[in-house]
């Protein structure tokens, strides 16, 4: 189904583009303006846009994936340390 008139951008191209942005970069933010670039097109009247942006929502992969867990376990070593006041932000403690 055509999708965009102006530049006959289709649902699967939209999809085939997401997908691919998906597997290129895991943590980008995927947005219309990406997509078009991406097909070598630009947006002309902007009528497509509400339909575009459905079109997008409906791919499984337009969501970046979730923090990773080795992330939140470096964040739960540093908890203690913050606790026992060793940590300091290295400012001078006098005048
Ligand atoms: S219909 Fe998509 S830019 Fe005009």
């Amino acid at each position: 189904m055509i999708v965009c008139h102006c530049t006959g951008i289709s649902d699967h191209d939209i999809r085939a583009a997401v997908d691919w942005m998906r597997r290129a970069d895991p943590e980008t933010i995927i947005t219309p303006g990406k997509i078009y670039h991406a097909l070598g097109h630009r947006a002309d009247c902007g009528g497509c846009m509400p339909l575009f942006l459905d079109t997008m929502r409906m791919c499984a992969s337009l969501e970046v994936p979730t923090t990773p867990p080795a992330i939140g376990a470096v964040s739960r070593q540093a908890i203690p340390i913050l606790r026992q006041g060793r940590h300091h932000e290295g400012r001078s403690q006098g005048n």
